[in-house]
């Protein structure tokens, strides 16, 4: 595997197999499956999970890490083109990554949306300018527009709960936030579960419709797989019969770029955090799902999060397995 950037470059076959090494990796580890490996992560946007899973990932395997982030000792980064860079950034990314990358075996890099040119960020144009930058294998470890690992992770998830793919009703929500966050989850939770064969519906309040570019994608997985998407702003008549109501919160496309817009925009809408009467028709076992980090009593009440709907903590957990597998694949042999 050469780069790992987005589950539509895999048939399904291919992810079925993924999945089926990330259990049999989880049943029977392979220690020294990555000896003499070295995956380096670069993260220009924060992180727990995607950070310490990926660590943990190369540990359980052989291998070993090293981070680089912006706020570590390193000289300040510039990214843009053709500047003078007469200001604070001494270093410009077109230096550094080749090198951070020449000194692993492959590399993760972190680079969330920039949140001001949405088609930039719907192209990916950012990652796509540093990922040309490396010559070595790549791991997409989110951004602007995708977050893979994040979708490998919630496909095992819902695999091991017994979640089926057809006929498997999947709503993805919108939930207030007080910031517009990016794209990124729900561009590649959409796709990944229309890709399960699923049948999706996107809750949303009005103003905040997935782009197009991301809903077609999604609609053109579904075809392939039989699933299906759509989408409301009817929280009854989405949740009907749902097994699993995904959470997440996203910019509204209409105010994209423009925080205090989309900050008055939001005012009446705080009622959209996750709570026990959202689930009254649905499937009595609906799963709540959600990447994390999660704001309690913002996004979801707190006894959603706690309660026995909740299965963040698995999809947390999942995050290593799918990893060993994307770097076993990509590492070994
Ligand atoms: N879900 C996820 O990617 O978590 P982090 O932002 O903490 O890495």
């Amino acid at each position: 595997m050469e780069y790992f950037n987005d589950l539509a470059d895999f048939s399904v076959a291919e992810i079925t197999e993924l999945l089926a090494l990330a259990c049999k990796l989880d049943e029977k580890p392979e220690p020294r499956a990555l000896e003499g490996k070295v995956l380096a992560l670069l993260f220009l946007s924060p992180s727990l999970r995607t950070l310490v899973s990926f660590q943990s990932a190369m540990i359980r395997m052989g291998g070993g890490t090293f981070v680089v982030s912006p706020n570590m000792s390193i000289h300040g980064l510039e990214s843009r083109s053709g500047i003078v860079m007469d200001g604070v950034a001494a270093e410009h990314i077109r230096e550094a990554v080749p090198v951070i990358a020449s000194y692993g075996d492959a590399i993760g890099i972190r680079a969330f949306a920039r949140r001001e040119n949405l088609n930039d960020d719907l192209s990916d144009y950012a990652f796509r300018e540093l990922t040309s930058l490396v010559d070595t294998p790549y791991i997409n470890m989110e951004s602007a527009i995708n977050h893979p690992c994040q979708s490998l992770a919630d496909w095992k998830t819902m695999d091991d709960l017994g979640i089926p793919g057809s006929n498997g009703k999947f709503v993805l929500s919108w939930s207030w936030h007080p910031q517009p966050l990016p794209l990124a989850v729900p561009a590649a939770t959409v796709h990944m579960a229309a890709m399960r064969g699923m049948d999706v519906t996107v809750l949303r309040p009005e103003g905040f419709s997935l782009p197009e570019v991301i809903m077609d994608k999604a609609r053109n997985a579904a075809a392939m797989s039989g699933g299906s998407v759509t989408e409301t702003d009817d929280r009854s008549r989405a949740m009907q019969d749902a097994r699993v109501i995904y959470v997440n919160s996203w910019a509204s496309e209409r105010h994209y770029g423009n925080k205090s817009a989309e900050e008055e925009y939001k005012l009446e809408l705080r009622e959209w955090c996750v709570d026990e009467p959202w689930f009254e028709n649905a499937a009595s076992d609906c799963r709540f799902m959600h990447c994390l980090p999660v704001r309690r009593g913002v996004t979801v009440a707190d006894r959603i999060l706690d309660g026995p709907r909740s299965v963040v903590i698995a999809e947390a957990r999942n995050r290593i397995l799918v990893q060993m597998a994307v770097l076993h694949q990509m590492l070994s042999g």
